[in-house]
């Protein structure tokens, strides 16, 4: 089916408490393997693509690729710019096709953030284009941190009411002590869960999770085994994602741990099978190692089985055996 903006999934989400994954991707195989896995499971899902990846791949050929993939399943798919910096990206990305994009003028202060998005809102709204916006910064909560000090990078409560009710976004990023990358957690799992409590009740609209990937000991571990370097990372762990979802998460954003199944993947194929330079073999098998994580994700976000029938409908094989 043609990619869709996100207002209708949401709606369902923030009804019923679930969360659709934001899987990022910016080639063939990640994407194939984000679709697959989704229409198998009958979820709706959404592609994420950043500034770095409409750079690497064009914005013209990310929505090619996905429209294409798309097109032979019947779950609601959605095309979304990841922290777009500006309104030109935003512009652009819509202009290529893009059907949600997100504008993170989070290192704004509030008025500034609040203008920007309330442009990029009143501007993807004619486009029937859903924009989440973000407030606060993310960040580990580590124990040294003084509470006045943890107040002003988490997302406040207050602020994130007159935020979204000035700017016009439809979903809010908050900052609860998730981090990007492989890096998140020191030691304990610190998370505010009652601040998107909080925050959720205040303003009743989807709220996303960003900096959300588990980072598991396996795929280190065998990114490690077969010669990568990766040294004490630390994620959010499944129990967090259920808690999350309970207080108000209904979209949770991934990238890391696709890359690290993608790349322990790599790394293990060439050097088990030294022989090889068929890249099909080797992304191929990549591929079928992103899809293992996707299908874990989408299980534990409570997406799966929404889209009622969709399993049985998917018109051809999009990923070959
Ligand atoms: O939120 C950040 C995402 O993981 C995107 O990363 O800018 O390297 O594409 P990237
Ligand atoms: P991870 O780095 O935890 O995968 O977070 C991705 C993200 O938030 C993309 O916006
Ligand atoms: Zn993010």
């Amino acid at each position: 089916m043609p990619l869709v903006p996100l207002r209708e999934v949401y709606a369902e989400a923030n009804r019923d408490y679930f969360a659709i994954g934001q899987f990022n991707v910016s080639n063939m195989e990640f994407t194939q393997a984000v679709i697959k896995t989704a229409a198998e499971l009958g979820s709706p899902v959404i592609l994420g693509a950043s500034k770095d990846a409409v750079k690497y791949a064009g914005a013209y050929n990310l929505v090619a690729m996905v429209k294409a993939e798309a097109d032979r399943v019947n779950i609601p798919i959605a095309l979304h710019l990841d922290h777009g910096p500006s309104f030109e990206l935003v512009k652009e990305c819509i202009e290529a096709g893009f059907t949600s994009v997100m504008i993170d003028g989070s290192h704004h202060p509030l008025e500034g953030n609040i203008k920007v998005t309330k442009e990029v809102a009143d501007y993807a709204h004619k486009y029937d284009v859903t924009v989440e916006a973000e407030l606060g910064r993310l960040g580990g909560i580590e124990d040294d941190i003084k509470v006045d000090a943890k107040d002003a990078f988490l997302t406040d409560p207050d602020e994130a009411e007159r935020f979204v009710a000035e700017s016009g976004c439809d979903a809010l990023a908050v900052a609860v002590g998730t981090s990007h990358g492989a890096y998140k957690f020191k030691d304990e799992v610190k998370l505010d869960f009652d601040r998107i409590e909080t925050i959720k009740k205040r303003l009743g609209i989807p709220l996303v999770l960003h900096g959300a990937s588990g980072v598991p000991k396996e795929i280190t571990e065998k990114l490690k085994k077969y010669g990568g370097q990766i040294a004490d990372a630390k994620g959010v762990p499944d129990e967090a994602y259920r808690n999350a979802i309970s207080r108000g998460i209904n979209k949770i954003n991934i990238d890391t741990d696709l890359r690290l199944a993608f790349t322990a993947s790599v790394r293990k194929t060439l050097t088990e099978k030294p022989e090889l330079f068929d890249p099909r073999k080797i992304l191929g098998q990549a591929r079928d190692d992103i899809i293992e994580v996707v299908r874990h994700k989408i299980q534990l976000l409570g997406s799966a089985g929404k889209v009622k029938g969709a399993s049985n409908k998917r018109q051809k094989d999009a990923v070959p055996a």
